[in-house]
Order: C-alpha cells, then sequence, then structure tokens
C-alpha cells in the first residue's frame, strides 16, 4: 500500500516535470539591483541572471553585457567578458577616444557607414562622423548609450527603447526590444523593432571576450563557417568585393590559432590592424553555428548561432592598455575577441550587400546566440 501510494506520487512528479519542461517553465534566477545614476540623474539597474554555473550580468545602460560568468574544465568559473566595475567606467568612458563599446547593444546601425550619410527612398541622410570621414555604430549617441527600459521575462530580461524619428539622423520612430535569456550556457540575444517610417538598421552585441579570463587571445583557436569575407579599404569600409577566403589568412573554415596568421604579409592584415573584417556567413540567412572559440587552458568553448548573414570577427586591435578595465586591470593589446553577428558594413551604401531597410508594417526579428560549454 504504502509502496504504492509513493509510487503514485513519483508519478505525478514525473507527470509535473515533464509538464514544466513541456511549457518550457523558467528555471533561471533573474534578480536586479540598482547599478547607479546617469550624469543627468536616471536611475539605472542591473540584472543578473543565474542558472547553476552561468551567470550574466546586463544593465540597463546600453543593454551591456557588464559580466559572463562561465565554467572551466575543471567547473571553476571565470568572467569571460571585458567591460568595468560600475556605471561609471562605461559612462566616463563613452565617446571618449579609446571608447570601446565592451559589451553593448549596437544601433541603430552597427559598423561603418561611409562617408556618415546615405540615401533611401531618394533622399539623403546625414549621420553623425565619429571615424575619421565615417560613422561607426551610429555615431556619438547610439543604442549603447541610452537608458533602456527593462522588465524580467522567463530565464531573462527583456529591454526596450524608442528611438525618435531623426535621432542621430537615421528616419523613422523604432520601437526596439531586445531580450536576453540564460539556459544551460546560452546567453540568447533576441532583437525585434517596427518602424513608421522606411529606415535602415543593424543591430549587434559587441561583447570582448577573453575565455581564459585574462591574456591575450592568440591562442584561442577559431572557426568561422565562411567561404567568403568583405575586404576594406583603408577606413575599413568593405570595397563591394565578396573574396574567397580560400588560401588567405582569412580562412577560418578549419580551427586555426587566431595567432596563426595574424601577423602574416597580407594586405587586408595591414588594413585592419588584424583581423577586423566581416565574414560572409554560409548559413543561408537561418539561424545555424556560424562560429566556435575554443581556449585550450581552461577548455572553454564558445559557440555563436545566429540567423545574421555576417560576423564581424575583431581582435582588439585597438585595445592599447590606456583603459583601465575591472578591477583596475589594463585592457591590453589583443586581450579579446570580438564576434558581433550582423549585416555588413555599410550596406547602405552597398546596393549588392544583403539589404538592411525596415518598412512600416515589417518586423525586424533576429537570433543570436553565444553558447558556452568545455572539454
Ligand atoms: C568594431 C570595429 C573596430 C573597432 C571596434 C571598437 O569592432 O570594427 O574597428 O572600432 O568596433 O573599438
Amino acid at each position: 500500500m504504502t509502496a504504492k501510494i509513493l509510487l503514485g506520487k513519483t508519478a505525478i512528479g514525473f507527470l509535473l516535470l515533464a509538464a514544466a519542461s513541456l511549457a518550457g517553465e523558467a528555471k533561471t534566477k533573474v534578480t536586479s539591483q540598482p547599478f547607479g545614476k546617469m550624469p543627468d540623474g536616471t536611475s539605472v539597474e542591473i540584472y543578473t541572471l543565474t542558472d547553476g554555473p552561468f551567470e550574466a550580468q546586463i544593465t540597463t545602460y546600453g543593454g551591456i553585457v557588464v559580466s559572463l560568468k562561465a565554467p572551466d574544465r575543471t567547473g571553476k568559473p571565470a568572467d569571460v567578458v571585458l567591460g568595468f566595475d560600475d556605471l561609471n567606467g562605461y559612462v566616463a568612458n563613452f565617446n571618449g577616444p579609446s571608447n570601446a563599446y565592451f559589451g553593448a547593444i549596437i544601433g541603430r546601425y552597427a559598423n561603418r557607414i561611409a562617408n556618415a550619410s546615405f540615401t533611401l527612398d531618394g533622399q539623403k541622410y546625414s549621420l553623425p562622423k565619429n571615424n575619421g570621414d565615417n560613422t561607426l555604430h551610429s555615431g556619438t549617441h547610439g543604442f549603447n548609450n541610452v537608458v533602456w527600459k527593462a522588465k524580467a521575462v522567463p530565464n531573462g530580461v527583456e529591454l526596450s527603447y524608442l528611438a525618435k524619428d531623426g535621432e542621430t539622423g537615421f528616419p523613422g520612430n523604432l520601437a526596439t526590444t531586445v531580450r536576453y535569456t540564460l539556459v544551460k550556457g546560452d546567453l540568447r540575444i533576441e532583437y525585434s523593432a517596427e518602424t513608421d517610417k522606411d529606415t535602415v538598421l543593424n543591430l549587434t552585441n559587441h561583447s570582448y571576450f577573453n575565455l581564459a579570463g585574462g591574456g591575450d587571445i592568440l591562442k584561442n583557436e577559431v572557426t568561422i563557417d565562411a567561404s567568403r569575407f568583405t575586404p576594406v579599404n583603408a577606413n575599413l569600409i568593405p570595397t563591394g568585393e565578396l573574396k574567397s577566403v580560400e588560401g588567405t589568412p582569412f580562412d577560418f573554415r578549419k580551427s586555426t590559432a587566431v595567432g596563426a596568421r595574424i601577423n602574416a604579409d597580407n594586405e587586408q592584415l595591414q588594413l585592419g590592424h588584424g583581423y577586423d573584417h566581416n565574414w560572409v556567413l554560409d548559413n543561408g540567412g537561418k539561424l545555424a553555428e556560424v562560429a566556435e572559440v575554443y581556449e585550450p587552458s581552461s577548455g572553454r568553448i564558445l559557440k555563436v548561432f545566429t540567423d545574421q548573414p555576417g560576423i564581424q570577427f575583431y581582435t582588439g586591435n585597438f585595445l592599447n592598455g590606456t583603459v583601465k578595465g575591472k578591477g583596475g586591470k589594463p585592457d591590453e593589446y589583443r586581450s579579446a575577441l570580438c564576434l558581433e553577428t550582423q549585416h555588413f558594413p555599410d550596406s547602405p551604401n552597398q546596393p549588392s550587400f544583403p539589404t538592411t531597410e525596415l518598412k512600416p508594417g515589417e518586423r525586424y526579428h533576429t537570433v543570436t546566440v553565444y553558447s558556452f560549454s568545455y572539454r
């Protein structure tokens, strides 16, 4: 009799568990706390997402991924992204000569737009110049430099921001949401947007990964599932060519250490001061694994999944130790790498590239997953 009752209870337990997993019930702990105030007094929060040994902290200022903890092969967690200890670190470095956009949402247009302008529906739009004659990451007041509204969602946090018609030069009121969830080492970032006027947009996350939790990234072994890349001119603007990676230092179709060819005698590497290029992904526009980084000393692995057509692989060539990051430690040359999933740079001026236009009535929706494991 007792055995029967126990059995019954176990069966009910299993049923409940099965129902919970079918419903995708949240199991990640989500908490929030104040992260400080902006110079104008606006309050900024930080959300902490915890699932076992994995933890992500995201602030409402710029949607920045402030810290991201993942275990090594012995189970020891480390923070694997660069950034600052407090809000002031992020605010003080914004618009400085060494702004690195650590961990932030980049919008409305990630990456470079040549001559700080583009033409849409026959009308010319002018943008702020903050990278020579070009616009980089939307200029001086992008999505990385605003305070987003936040609400907790199952396993994560959803941020929203309404960019006004004409803000930083772009047309249309753009209602944007970015949802971060963390489940079993998968940091999933889901971007959505709607506009009330024809516009262009290109959103990404600018996290700087150092899977060892310190040191340079030259021994990181990288795979990028791309048979072509977009070569650049001296201003890092694509020439328009989609060039085969075959036989070049840009061929990462087989896992290769970052440092193996980074100093090769190659014009594109010289122009980029290392790797700072967009790869043309072979994902056919579907959410798929497109890149992997393996860090041999810790065993940590980062896999990147996206539905975007491109990925900017940047090896921290502009980090030079002048900025002091977390714990007051200088952020040294090539001490982190970025894998920014996105559309190709300068697409609004390059008719042969996949379009970045969004029209009223359409919904922009894209997903990127940074997935952590070890071996
Ligand atoms: C992007 C660019 C780099 C650099 C960083 C920020 O990755 O491609 O050239 O500007 O942002 O420092």
